[in-house]
């Protein structure tokens, strides 16, 4: 039987829901013996810069037992942090995300992709699974889970499963909620620059082009703090000719960073 893994820090919402969905589906298309979804709960110290962070990241577990059961789930994983982690082994032996760690999000977030592909490894190793299933508004961090994935000849399936949007395009997430009116209007501008970056390759402007176009878009917006706004090939890197693109964006509105991306076929 085949075994898809969703794996997750908990307080479950509608972006894991697709996931988990995600899962389910691979496992009815890739096997008439059916199969497991396994969803790993464990909230990852690593990959937090402070242990405040940590301890403050929301625990939901009664409801994320709720949520797995409404979609089907078969196992739940939720291990204690002494038995990922016995006698802080992990200051000894740790995944390196490389230079791609620390691009985008790893600038203000040193040391976060190492804790994210460290507890991947080990929790891919544990699961053993067939495929396992990451969402792509975390394009930095799904991009550098199947980098890892193929350096180290891991034998599992890495699938991204698209950005679920509001009607006005904003990406889902659970950070929107605390997002004010008025925060909540200006956040659509993310997606309208992504739109408007995807629209100016389509007619034939250069990937540097675009990118002026979207930062000269979003630099006139008022309260939008901008992070970065980089058009890239689909390993994050600066684009070549016939490379297939991804237009990044990271700001902060109303007091809220967001990220989003969006795949710029032509
Ligand atoms: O995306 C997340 O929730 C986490 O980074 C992950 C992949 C579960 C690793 O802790």
């Amino acid at each position: 039987p085949v075994v898809a893994a969703v794996y997750t820090m908990g307080a479950l919402h509608e972006g894991h829901a697709h996931l988990i969905r995600a899962a389910r589906e691979y496992i009815d298309t890739h096997s008439e013996r059916g199969g497991q979804v396994v969803v790993s709960i464990f909230v990852n110290p690593t990959q937090f810069s402070s242990e405040s962070d940590v301890k403050n990241y929301p625990r939901t577990y009664r409801q994320d037992i709720v949520l797995c059961q409404a979609e089907g789930v078969d196992i739940v994983f939720a291990p204690a942090v002494e038995e990922m982690y016995p006698e802080a082994q992990w200051s000894s032996f740790q995944i390196s995300a490389g230079e791609l760690g620390n691009i985008f999000e790893g600038v203000s977030r040193p040391g976060h992709f190492d804790g994210v592909l460290t507890v991947v490894n080990k929790l891919t190793n544990i699961v053993e699974p067939d495929a396992m299933f990451f969402g792509e508004k975390d394009f930095q961090q799904f991009t550098l889970i199947r980098e890892m994935a193929t350096a180290f000849n891991m034998n599992v399936e890495v699938i991204g499963v698209p950005t679920v949007r509001e009607a006005d395009g904003l990406a889902l997430s659970s950070r929107n909620k605390r997002l004010d009116k008025t925060a909540r209007q200006k956040a659509t501008h993310l997606s309208a620059a992504l739109t408007l970056a995807h629209h100016a390759l389509a007619e034939g402007h250069t990937p540097q082009q675009a990118e002026q176009e979207a930062l000269n878009y979003l630099q006139v917006q008022e309260g939008i703090d901008l992070d970065y706004f980089a058009i890239v090939d689909d390993k994050l890197m600066h684009p070549m000719p016939g490379d297939s693109l991804r237009a990044l964006v990271a700001a902060t509105i109303g007091g809220v960073r967001l990220i989003d991306n969006m795949k710029m076929d032509v």
